[in-house]
């Protein structure tokens, strides 16, 4: 059973400076939560009961984020029913039943390495990869992409990579799916193995690796032999690759919405799409972009 995640949130932001100089990027507001959050509440939908976060220092506001603010809880209290619906919104960031930790990333060597540094937390269990900068959204579809992942890895163990179509101009920005053919949404089928950011004439195909994943322990042993690749970085991609060689590997084809809150644009979509849906901010939104449009 999958039951444990690791978020690696030791990037540098660079993307989206001068914003990430001296918070995370991951905690940037996408209206009321900040983005990690919202990560973090698709993993528990999806069953997760053990998120461990691959950090490093300066990053303590994530930690934070997620831990007990005493002060703040003993004044709202005291404030009465009056703030009873913001102190339920901090005291409940997460459920009792969820525990979460936090791991540092030394040396900024990569992807790879970042999720190895979550090994002794892993052990030798089954283990999904959310990657923070990719929001995903599945309140409008019947499948919660993320949840229909572990199930399938449960029912086959075959490690599984969330992919979604996107458009010629965005293949290389993304890792490729080199599969026979393109699964339904909602559905898996077999991969032959992914090329990182591709130029787009030799792409094998039109999916990209939208930054959620479902491995084996064994993806532990392999990264830990894992050489640097591109960019002199550890690559999860290359352990990947081994992993592929050893035992069969699917992509899972997403029903959801992603936004990349990695990019500018990305992020200012993300905020609009989160702003439409909360009740507080709906009606002002929506009002505001038909005043933009006229
Ligand atoms: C990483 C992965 C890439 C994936 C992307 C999704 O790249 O290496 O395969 O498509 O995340 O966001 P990064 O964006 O960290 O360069």
């Amino acid at each position: 059973m999958v039951t444990k995640a690791v978020i690696p949130v030791a990037g540098l932001g660079t993307r989206v400076l001068p914003a990430s100089k001296s918070i995370p990027k991951e905690m940037l507001p996408v209206v009321d939560k900040p983005a990690i959050q919202l990560v973090i509440e698709e993993a528990i939908e999806a069953g997760i009961k053990e998120i461990i976060l691959v950090t490093r220092s300066g990053k303590e506001a994530i930690e934070n984020h997620f831990d007990k603010h005493y002060e703040l809880e003993a004044e709202l209290e005291r404030k009465g029913s009056s703030k009873a619906a913001i102190l339920d919104s901090v005291r409940n960031i997460l459920p009792a039943d969820v525990r979460i930790c936090a791991v540092r990333q030394p040396d900024a060597k990569g992807l790879g390495h970042a999720i190895h540094c979550a090994a002794p937390f892993v052990g030798e269990e089954p283990f999904a990869v959310l990657l923070p900068d990719v929001l995903v959204d599945c309140r409008d579809t019947e499948t919660h992409d993320l949840q229909r992942m572990i199930s399938t890895f449960n029912q086959n163990g075959c490690t599984q990579v969330m992919v979604e179509k996107v458009a010629q101009e965005d293949i290389s920005k993304y890792g490729i799916a080199d599969c026979k053919y393109s699964p339904e949404a909602g559905n898996s089928c077999k991969v032959n193995g992914f090329i990182e950011k591709p130029d787009p004439a030799i792409a094998p195909s039109d999916l990209a690796v939208v930054g959620r994943y479902v491995f084996p322990a064994r993806i532990m042993s392999l990264l830990a032999d894992t050489q640097p690749g591109a960019g002199g970085e550890i690559q999860l991609t290359d352990a990947m690759d081994e992993l592929r060689h050893e035992q069969s590997m699917q992509v899972y084809r997403m029903s959801g919405l992603t936004f990349d809150c990695g990019n500018k644009a990305g992020y200012v979509e993300a905020v609009l799409h989160y702003a439409l849906r909360h009740p507080e901010t709906k009606d002002a939104t929506r009002k505001l972009i038909n005043n933009l449009s006229d």
